[in-house]
């Protein structure tokens, strides 16, 4: 069995408002998306990274990030598409996976997942073909309409869903070909197993596996990466 990590980096990075995509952005001493590709790089458990970019980024991420850092289970770097399923189907199609392989999918923006939870993922997808890494709420949610709140879903109940979300090759690339045939649109990639009324199990994250979006993520993520690096 091979485990294959599929990188989608092929946003934007609209809401960071930077010149540069924020994947490029600097945290510590390398940009974004080198520290999430050095995670998989150096845990023992992965095989082979396909990346995901924007079709115009290609050749900058191959030379700035690939090569620059020597990222040898980089196996292929391809263009992804307008919505990120789109750029999940494409690395899906490209990175060669057989039907049992396990498939970690794993945002380029999350730069700091604790290599433990990369562990419990795969066991994770051994014991019940697809799983997805979530915290439990610490706010309590609201639902709204119209600037009324319709709703407040029990807290107790609430997860709050990261990557790497992880499955089995055949399920994952299913569920996203019956989703493109029927112009079904999900969030994230476990959804689209839901859809299929397949099981989900949550593996428990880190708070610090944060998604960096918005400025104010950098700022946190410089202080996580510290503290991270005081304790190696
Ligand atoms: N992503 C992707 N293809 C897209 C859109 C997003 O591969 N068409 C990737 C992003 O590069 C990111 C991850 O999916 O690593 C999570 O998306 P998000 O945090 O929303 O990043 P962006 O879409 O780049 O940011 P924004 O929504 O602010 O423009
Ligand atoms: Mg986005």
């Amino acid at each position: 069995m091979t485990v294959h990590v599929l990188i989608p980096a092929a946003g934007s990075g609209r809401r960071m408002g930077t010149d540069i995509n924020k994947q490029y952005l600097f945290l510590g001493d390398r940009p974004v998306l080198a520290h999430t590709l050095s995670l998989f790089e150096k845990h023992p458990a992965i095989d082979k990274i396909t990346l995901i970019v924007p079709l115009q980024e290609l050749d900058f991420c191959r030379e700035e990030v690939v090569e620059r850092y020597r990222f040898s289970k980089v196996q292929a770097v391809i263009a992804g598409g307008k919505e990120r399923q789109d750029s999940v189907r494409n690395g899906l199609q490209a990175c060669g996976a057989d039907a049992d392989d396990v498939v970690l999918i794993h945002d380029g923006a999350r730069p700091l997942l604790p290599p433990d939870v990369v562990d419990e993922a795969i066991a994770a997808v051994q014991r019940c073909g697809a799983a997805l890494v979530a915290v439990p709420a610490k706010d309590t949610v609201k639902e709204v309409e119209d600037g009324m709140v319709v709703k407040t879903p029990d807290r107790s109940r609430l997860w709050l869903a990261q990557t790497p979300q992880a499955f089995r090759y055949q399920l994952i690339a299913s569920a996203h070909e019956k989703a493109y045939k029927e112009a079904y649109q999900a969030t994230d990639d476990a959804q689209l197993v839901e859809w299929l009324g397949k099981p989900v199990a949550i593996v428990s994250g880190s708070y610090c596996n944060l998604k960096i979006t918005t400025p104010e993520d950098l700022l946190l993520a410089e202080s996580f990466l510290r503290q991270v690096d005081e304790e190696e």
